[in-house]
């Protein structure tokens, strides 16, 4: 009765590994430390207390899984894995198309084979596209601006797809809007490999002199200070919100915006940011990044009704933990 986290040593997955350890679930890790690293482990283990199998090995690779499934009682999945960079998918589609597409229709077929048919998966606001309005719900048109967002999708359909030819198949999409923050220890958080692109790894690199000012992409937006507008959510409460979907896993496929409910704008960030870390964070106002929404936040109130799953942090909070765990660690590449 184990539950399978694939990507569990990344930022969401290690997190949300901590919570299942809490709540007293097994679980077997699965990870190719692509953009995670092995001591994200150890710290799992200190912080809970509890210890867990751990597999070095990528999803793409149906004979790791096999063994995984072989040796292990595995009864759910939460599927992590998975490339998320807008900007290197469109130059590299072929290798998100195949890790976040192909490694999931393998392990899909694994589970079948297994006869283990619960999945969560990791999903994303980005399926909406350029929402027409906000806030979004999750009956709203989809749509991909980007292969990223395309492989979101991609997989979205197949998980469909895989239930309409067997009906056994319990699944839950999780579109996750702007996950921010860390663990209150300081001791888990993003730690991504190689040069981040989301807005607070770039505040936590200015804030910390890693890089000389952050660019705000754009103050022309029709929104009330000219920036864009997105629904930062605390990694704690999305790591919450996987807890909560594996407790009402139901027939079907059941989709869930986790969000706040509440958007930010850029500057409402940095100045919150530099506000409560009292540090300071220096920026420049530069062009619109393409592709980019005037405003994306959710409603995240089906998830409330189903799942009796809320978020709980404010962004205070998300600025706090996210410069604790920044300042704890000196993960951060210096750009030049
Ligand atoms: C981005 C992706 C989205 C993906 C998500 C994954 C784009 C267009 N969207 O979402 O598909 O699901 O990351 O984490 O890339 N900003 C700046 N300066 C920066 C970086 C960001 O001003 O240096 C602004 C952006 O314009 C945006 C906001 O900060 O308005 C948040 O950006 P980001 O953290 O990249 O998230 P999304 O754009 O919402």
């Amino acid at each position: 009765m184990a539950v399978l986290v694939t990507g569990g040593a990344g930022y969401i997955g290690s997190h949300t590994c901590a919570k299942l350890l809490n709540c007293g679930k097994e679980i077997i890790v699965v990870d190719n430390f692509n953009n995670s690293k092995p001591k994200v482990l150890e710290i799992i283990k200190e912080l809970t207390g509890r210890d867990f199998k751990f597999y070095e090995a990528d999803i793409c690779d149906k004979t790791a899984l096999n063994r995984i499934f072989e040796e292990n009682g595995i009864t759910e999945v939460v599927h992590f894995a998975g490339y998320k960079a807008v900007a290197e998918s469109v130059r590299k589609p072929l290798m998100y198309y195949r890790n976040n597409v192909y490694g999931t229709s393998v392990l899909l077929e694994v589970m079948s084979d297994y006869n283990c048919k619960k999945l969560v998966f990791s999903s994303s606001a980005t399926v909406y596209g350029i929402p027409e309005r906000v806030p979004v719900t999750e009956d709203f048109p989809l749509s991909a601006i980007n292969p990223y967002g395309r492989t979101k999708l991609i997989v979205e359909k197949m998980c469909a797809d895989l239930h309409d030819s067997d009906n056994d198949w319990n699944i839950t999409l999780l579109r996750y809007f702007n996950p921010v923050g860390a663990h209150e220890s300081g001791k888990l958080g993003e730690d991504p490999n190689g040069i981040p692109n989301n807005l607070m790894p770039i505040i936590l690199q200015a804030a910390a002199g890693k890089i000389p000012q952050l660019s705000v992409c754009g103050n022309d937006y029709p929104t009330p200070d000219g920036t864009c507008i997105r629904d930062y959510i605390h990694v704690e409460d999305l790591a919450a919100g996987h807890i909560a979907a594996l407790e009402h896993m139901k027939d079907g496929v059941q989709v869930y915006n986790l969000g706040t409910g509440r958007g930010y704008s850029v500057l409402e960030m940095i100045e919150t940011f530099k506000r409560v870390n009292g540090v300071s964070v220096p920026y420049e106002i530069a062009g619109r990044r393409p592709g980019d929404a005037a405003e994306c936040w959710s409603d995240p109130s089906k998830a409330g009704r189903e799942l009796g799953w809320e978020a709980e942090s404010g962004i205070e909070k998300m600025c706090v933990d996210a410069w604790r765990f920044a300042s704890r660690t000196s993960q951060f590449p210096t750009i030049k």
